[in-house]
C-alpha cells in the first residue's frame, strides 16, 4: 500500500511524543513531518529517548508547510492556537485530527467553557473521536476532534447505562489523572513538590469536561442529565481512573449492559473485577467494571490519558478518515509490571 504521509504540530509536547511513537512504527502512515512554534531542532533533540530511533528534522509550525508535507496531521496543540491551524488546512484537503478542545463541542457549549470560537463554519462537520460511537462518521470525515481525556474514560463507562439510570437524579463522576494530563508546562499543582505524596481536587464541579460529557450524553441519547464532575491529581505520571456513581431506575445485572454494548469492541476490556490505571498505560485499552447495590449503580472505567484519552484515540480516528483498519498501529500491550 502506498504510504500515506502524516505530519504532528506539536511534537515538542507530551501528546506529539505519543503520536511520534506511534508514527514511527506504523505499516501505512510514514511520519513525513513534525513541527513546533519554532522549529530549527531535531525530534531526537526535544525527546532524548528517540535518539538511534527516530532522526527527523522539527519545523517551524505553518498551515502552508504542513499543506506541503502532509495527506494528514495531528494537532496536538492548546485549544485557541489548534483552530488557527485547522482552518486552513481542512480546506486545503488535508485530513485533520484536533487534540485540543476546539471542535468538541457545540459553538455556545464552547464559548461558555473556552473563549470565542474563531472557525464555526467547520465546527459542524467536525466529528467526535470517540471511536466506538463515531466510526461510521469518522470514516467519512475531514476532521475529527479528539475527546478529552477524562470526557473518554467517563463516556466510555457510563453511556451503555444512560436507558436505565434515573437521569433526574445527580450522576456524580470522581476521576483521577496522572500529571501528564496538564501537558508539559510546569504550574504550581504539578511541580514535584506540591504533588509528590499528595492527592487533590481540582476545579470540582466547575471543570470544562462536564459539558462535554453532558453535551455528547444528550446527543447519543437525546436525554439531559445533571453530570457532577470532579477530577483529582495523584502523583502518577499516567493514566486515568474514574468512579461514577448513578441512581437506576430499574433492575439491570451491570455486566450484561457492558457486554451487550461492548461484546464485540476489539479495544474494550470488559473486568469483572474493579479496574486499575497500571493494566492500560502504554495502552489503547479501556478497561470498565460495573456493580449494583439496590438501586445505586457503580461504574469504574481506566485508560492512559496520552493514549486512549488522546494520541491513540487520534490515531484510530485517523486510520479510518484514511481507509485504514480502525486498529492499525494501536499499541496493545501495558507497561506492566
Ligand atoms: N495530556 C493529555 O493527557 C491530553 C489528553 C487529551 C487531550 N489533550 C489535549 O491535547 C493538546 C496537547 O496536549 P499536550 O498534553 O501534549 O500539551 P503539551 O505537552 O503542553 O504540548 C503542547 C505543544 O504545543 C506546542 N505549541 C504551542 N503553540 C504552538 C504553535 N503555535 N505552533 C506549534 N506548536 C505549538 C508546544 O510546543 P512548543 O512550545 O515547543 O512549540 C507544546 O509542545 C492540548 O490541547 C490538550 O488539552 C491532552
Amino acid at each position: 500500500m502506498t504510504a500515506i504521509k502524516a505530519g504532528i504540530v506539536g511534537a515538542s509536547g507530551y501528546t506529539g511524543l505519543e503520536l511520534v511513537k506511534m508514527l514511527a512504527t506504523h505499516p501505512v502512515f510514514e511520519l513525513a513531518y513534525v513541527a513546533t512554534t519554532q522549529g530549527d531542532t531535531t525530534i531526537e533533540s526535544l525527546h532524548p529517548a528517540l535518539q538511534n530511533v527516530v532522526h527527523m528534522p522539527v519545523s517551524k509550525a505553518t498551515p502552508e508547510s504542513v499543506i506541503e508535507h502532509c495527506d494528514v496531521v495531528f494537532l496536538a496543540l492548546p485549544h485557541k492556537t489548534s483552530m488557527g491551524f485547522a482552518k486552513p488546512l481542512v480546506d486545503a484537503g488535508v485530513k485533520t485530527i484536533d487534540l485540543s478542545a476546539d471542535y468538541r463541542l457545540e459553538k455556545e457549549t464552547y464559548e461558555a467553557a473556552y473563549c470565542p470560537h474563531e472557525d464555526p463554519e467547520h465546527l459542524d462537520e467536525a466529528v467526535y473521536a470517540l471511536i466506538e460511537y463515531y466510526r461510521d462518521d469518522l470514516k467519512k470525515a475531514r476532521l475529527a476532534a479528539g475527546p478529552g481525556c477524562y470526557p473518554t474514560a467517563t463516556l466510555l463507562g457510563l453511556l451503555p447505562f444512560i436507558p436505565y439510570i434515573d437521569t433526574a437524579s445527580a450522576i456524580f463522576i470522581d476521576a483521577k489523572s496522572g500529571v501528564s494530563g496538564a501537558g508539559k508546562k510546569l504550574s504550581e499543582t504539578t511541580h514535584y513538590v506540591h504533588i509528590n505524596d499528595n492527592f487533590f481536587a481540582y476545579n470540582p464541579l466547575k471543570h470544562r469536561h462536564a459539558p462535554e460529557i453532558a453535551e455528547k450524553i444528550e446527543k447519543i441519547h437525546g436525554i439531559k442529565t445533571h453530570i457532577n464532575f470532579v477530577p483529582h491529581l495523584i502523583p502518577a505520571t499516567r493514566g486515568e481512573l474514574v468512579s461514577v456513581y448513578a441512581t437506576l431506575k430499574v433492575d439491570i445485572d451491570p455486566m450484561t449492559v457492558l457486554k451487550e454494548a461492548y461484546g464485540e469492541e476489539p479495544f474494550i476490556r470488559l473486568r469483572n473485577h474493579p479496574v486499575d490505571v497500571k493494566s492500560v498505560a502504554g495502552t489503547h485499552y479501556c478497561d470498565i467494571y460495573a456493580a449494583v447495590n439496590e438501586n445505586a449503580l457503580f461504574i469504574s472505567s481506566a485508560i492512559d490519558n496520552l493514549l486512549r484519552g488522546a494520541s491513540s484515540q487520534a490515531l484510530a480516528a485517523a486510520n479510518l478518515m484514511c481507509g485504514l483498519e480502525e486498529t492499525t498501529g494501536l499499541p496493545r500491550i501495558a507497561y506492566v509490571p
